[in-house]
Parts: structure tokens; sequence; C-alpha cells
């Protein structure tokens, strides 16, 4: 029964609407899509296995039966905002020939006492159900280990969807992917049923100019010299890239050009980092 509302005039979601949030996908990207170095992908790689091969060990040759609560497998993807670890849970999840169930904290999140570890239950019940891979994206906002400013209600709250989560991912005999910012902020306790950490970091001059390449299409006139732009550029993430050729675009057809000048994309980084180092502050990765 959900008790201590917010606001006595929200009412109650209807309990089936949360179910229909979890609804597996096909997965989007595949691993020939990221840009990465050649370490993180074969770390990727070396999951995407594990898991082929758990499921020979394990339903094939019958471990299940004598190893019953040895096959969960954490991985967790940690790094700087975009740079694919949301494509890599993806990716994972099409390497191993299954749907993906993502799980944001939105989805799951009630402001009702009680109704955000049933909404995580039922997530990790649809997954099983569907044989997806369940992957909690932004998993800070779940796994977090600091409870600030809060009220004693919501803290009781936070604290039962710890242990519920805890919980869940003892009994849970399969893959979960999480993906996030902030791992320092994730409970100890959390980290210690994760097997597989994977980092993600901003790319390398190499990744950059296979990045800006990636993500100029062919049929665009354009003077762009990856290579400079590589070198031009650092501390810019994948998805920093792809935004700013779309915007330097975009410019270029509004100014009616014939090409896409480089000049419009130093001008669409500069005012991407510039915004990032205001967002960001002093923030390391
Ligand atoms: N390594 C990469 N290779 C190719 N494209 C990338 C890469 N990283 C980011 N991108 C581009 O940026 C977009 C955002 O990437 P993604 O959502 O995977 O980042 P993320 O690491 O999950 O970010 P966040 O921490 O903000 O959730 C992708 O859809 C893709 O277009
Ligand atoms: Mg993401």
């Amino acid at each position: 029964m959900p008790i201590t509302p917010k606001k006595a005039a929200d009412k109650p979601q209807p309990a089936a609407q949360a179910e229909e949030v979890f609804v597996p996908e096909e997965p989007k990207w595949t691993l020939d899509e990221i840009i990465l170095p050649a370490e993180v992908k074969a770390q990727i790689l070396d999951v995407a296995t594990y898991a082929e091969n758990s499921h020979r060990v394990f339903e094939l040759w019958g471990f299940k039966h004598t190893h019953k609560f040895s096959r969960r497998i954490g991985i967790n993807l940690y790094g700087a905002p975009g740079t694919g670890k949301t494509m890599a849970a993806h990716a994972i999840a099409h390497e191993l020939g299954r749907k993906i169930l993502i799980v944001n904290y939105a989805d799951i999140e009630s402001k009702y006492v009680g109704e955000t570890p049933k909404n995580i239950r039922k997530a990790f019940e649809a997954a099983k159900a569907s044989d997806s891979i369940l992957f909690f994206d932004e998993a800070d906002a779940i796994l977090s280990k600091r409870v600030t400013n809060m009220t004693q209600a919501v803290d009781v709250s936070v604290n039962q969807t710890r242990s519920v989560m805890l919980m869940l991912m003892n009994e849970f005999q399969d893959f979960i992917i999480f993906a996030t910012n902030f791992i320092e902020n994730f409970d100890p306790a959390f980290m210690r049923r994760i097997s597989v950490h994977v980092k993600f970091t901003l790319p390398d001059e190499d990744c950059r100019k296979k990045l800006w390449r990636m993500y100029t299409p062919t049929e665009c006139p354009n003077n762009l010299d990856f290579d400079e732009l590589a070198k031009k550029f650092d501390g810019i993430s994948g998805s920093d890239i792809s935004n700013a050729m779309l915007n330097a675009a975009f410019k270029a057809a509004r100014l009616n050009a014939a090409e896409l000048d480089k000049s419009l994309v130093f001008e669409a980084v500069e005012n991407i980092l510039a915004s990032k180092r205001a967002n960001l502050g002093t923030r390391e990765y």
C-alpha cells in the first residue's frame, strides 16, 4: 500500500503502467559501430564471450544444477559522459543475440514509499520472462550510497530500494549491465556484486580521427581534414563530435553554403567545449 505521498493531490499510478515501461527491445547498436581503444573493445568482447560460454556451461552442460548460484555476473560500464557506455550495453546484448531491457531511474522511481522497490522487482521479472539482458542505465541513481538533504520517509525509501536491489541481484542468475558517470557514488555492497568493470575514457587522437570520419557522411561536401580535427580538439567525447558535426551541417545549410566549411565545425566544437566547461566545472574523469 502506497504511503506518504508528497503531494496529496497526486493520485497513485495504476500498477499496470509500470509493467508497460519494461518492454525489451532489439539492441540498437553493434560493436562495429563503436569507436573505442582496442583494450576497451577487447574487454567488452570478453564479456560477450563469457556470456556465450556461460550459456554452454550452465544450460547445455547442466552446471545450473550443480552450481546454482554461481552464474550471476554484473558488468559495470563507467566513465565520462557521451563516450559510448549506453551504446556498448546495446552492443553486448547484440553480441549475445538477446534483447535488451533498459531500466532508467525515471521508469522505476515513485514518490510513494515502497513503490520504487516494487518497480525494480517488476523490471527483474520482465527481464527473466523475456530472457533479455537487464540494463540499468544511469545506475548511480539506484546504487548510490549517499543520502543527503532527505526527509526521514525518503531516507527509509532509499534504503529499502537499496536492499531490495541487493536481494534481487543475488537471486538473479543472469547478466546485468550497469552504466554510470558516477562510480564513486556506488555503494560498496553493490561494488562487491559487480564482477567486471569497464572504464570508458574520452577518445584519444586516433579514436577522435575515426569518430570525425564516422560522423561525416560521405555525401556531404566538405573541406574537413580529419587529422587536423583530431589534433586540434582534445577533451571531447564521441557524443560531442557527433553533435558538432550535425550543428555545423545545419549552420552550413542555413548559410546556404555549397560545402561544409571546416570553420563551421571548429565553431561548433568551441561552442560545445564552452558549454561543457561551464557545466562540468573542474570535474575530472
Ligand atoms: N565511442 C563511441 N563511438 C561512436 N559513437 C559514439 C561513441 N561515444 C559516443 N558516441 C555518440 O554519442 C552518442 C551518445 O553515446 P552514449 O549514449 O553511448 O554515451 P554514454 O557514455 O552512455 O553517455 P552518458 O554517460 O551521458 O549516458 C551515441 O549515440 C553516438 O552517436
Ligand atoms: Mg548513457
